[in-house]
């Protein structure tokens, strides 16, 4: 019998061009003003397909953060960017074989222009198309959308599951043989291979076909990233593959293992769900220079930054209190107890001030940081990989486009010569990247 090929790692990197750390844009290589042009994320996202990355993720709100100040918000610039699906149609032009992700919200959008969007970049990109299903998070985005407030958990996550449901329903509108285009018979399409959902549920009625042929991929990547029990059920239902925030080895096996079981207990094959958590990374060509990179950020997050995001966290207003001075004991808020529980207890553990907090929120939002040569970035990689931790890795460059590049440069060359990710890419689709099946027409 043959032997198993080597399991790989996947590897997704996040693109906000001004670094995933908040004070990533002040780095003295940060390349600024390309958030709004193309050209920064041209070089980008060929940098991620030199490196063979399985796909490229652009994050995406509908507003701003509405808990902080102007003042506040002025100070970081994660505030504002790009409509994705344009953006990510202008890349599948300038790469070939990446796959291309992308944010859309349940709870602003309705499924049929989804289903749409995201069948149209699979066409464009001959199959490389990924959506990441989120619920959003604020009122601020709830006001550009005829309401006073953001929905609650549970409505807004029922309504993601009918959602995604009718999405899926609609990229199976057709056979994938439907279209004949047959110039001597005089016929277009084959009339049994059209199929009209006609769906009708408790927050959708959409009668369908989609009005445009089934994509390469049948459908496209679902991504996830909640990690709420809603949110863990409704990627343990219907995601391919999911983001995950932990900070510890520990933290992501317990999510890594409870989310596999749920995965199992709905009859699915574990592996059909890939689990990315988040890494930082800060690479040198020695610890201390590492070391010495990231202590350099840390140092550049502007205290009304850091106030503003840390009151977002936590519910309270962190400006009324000394920076620092230790991290006082604060009144319980409902909108944002649990968050708020872990940031306290946290600071109550290590004694930390406000500034200190407020540099381990916006250091990496809660992501695993790692510091260190390349040889210490792999190395940290493969035990969580080799550990029951993940299938691979969500990467958070600090900076950009610097931090790509080394990571590109310096770690991915270092996980090869370990057999633990490819060379080349073997298949066209992002689907083939990861190793996940074609879906078969569900009405077949
Ligand atoms: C890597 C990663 C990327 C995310 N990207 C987005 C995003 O682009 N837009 C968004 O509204 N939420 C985003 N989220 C937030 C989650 O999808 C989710 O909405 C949030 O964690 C709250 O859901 P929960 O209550 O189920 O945890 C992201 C989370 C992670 C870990």
């Amino acid at each position: 019998m043959a032997a198993a090929p080597p399991r790989r790692m996947h590897l997704a990197t996040l693109l906000q061009p001004n670094g995933h750390h908040t004070a990533g844009w002040r780095h003295p290589d940060a390349e600024l003003g390309g958030d709004h042009g193309f050209e920064l994320y041209r070089k980008l996202a060929q940098t991620a397909e030199r490196g063979r990355f399985d796909v490229l993720f652009l994050a995406d709100a509908v507003g701003l953060r509405e808990r902080e100040t102007v003042e506040q918000l002025s100070r970081s610039p994660i505030t504002v960017n790009l409509e994705p699906l344009g953006l990510l149609s202008a890349l599948s032009v300038v790469t070939s074989r990446i796959g291309l992700a992308a944010t859309a919200s349940t709870t602003y959008n309705e499924p049929y222009h989804v289903a749409r969007k995201f069948a149209t970049l699979d066409h464009l990109s001959g199959g490389r198309a990924g959506w990441n299903v989120v619920t959003s998070f604020t009122d601020g985005e709830a006001r550009n959308f005829n309401r006073e407030h953001h929905p609650d958990h549970a409505s807004r996550y029922s309504r993601a599951r009918e959602f995604v449901a009718v999405v899926r329903g609609l990229w199976d509108s057709w056979d994938d043989d439907a279209f004949v285009r047959d110039k001597h018979t005089g016929r277009y399409f084959d009339p049994a291979g059209l199929h009209v959902l006609d769906h009708r549920g408790e927050h959708f009625s959409v009668r369908g076909p989609l009005n445009l042929a089934r994509s390469p991929q049948g459908h496209p990547v679902i991504f996830q990233a909640g990690s709420s029990d809603d949110g863990i059920g409704l990627a343990a239902a219907t995601a391919d593959a999911v983001y995950v925030a932990a900070q510890t080895l520990e933290e992501a096996q317990t999510y890594y293992a409870r989310l596999k079981l749920e995965v199992a207990a709905l009859g699915r094959a574990p592996d059909a769900v890939k689990i990315l958590p988040g890494i930082q990374p800060f690479i040198g060509r020695t610890e201390k220079e590492a070391q010495e990179k990231h202590r350099a950020l840390l140092d550049l997050i502007h205290p009304d930054a850091g106030l503003g995001i840390l009151s977002t966290l936590i519910g309270v207003d962190m400006s009324a209190y000394p920076l620092d001075g230790l991290v006082p004991d604060l009144p319980v808020t409902e909108s944002h107890r649990s968050r708020q529980k872990l940031l306290l207890d946290l600071a109550r553990r290590h004694k930390l001030t406000v500034r200190q907090l407020y540099g381990h929120v916006c250091n990496g939002a809660g992501h695993h940081t790692v510091t260190g040569t390349p040889v210490q970035i792999a190395d940290r990689l493969q035990h969580w990989f080799e550990n029951g931790a993940a299938d691979g890795f969500n990467i958070l460059p600090p900076w950009l486009p610097g931090g790509l590049d080394d990571f590109v440069d310096y770690v991915i060359p270092e996980l090869q010569r370990r057999g633990l990710f490819r060379r080349e890419y073997e298949g066209r689709t992002l689907r083939d990247h990861l190793g996940l099946q074609r879906p078969v027409r569900s009405h077949a």
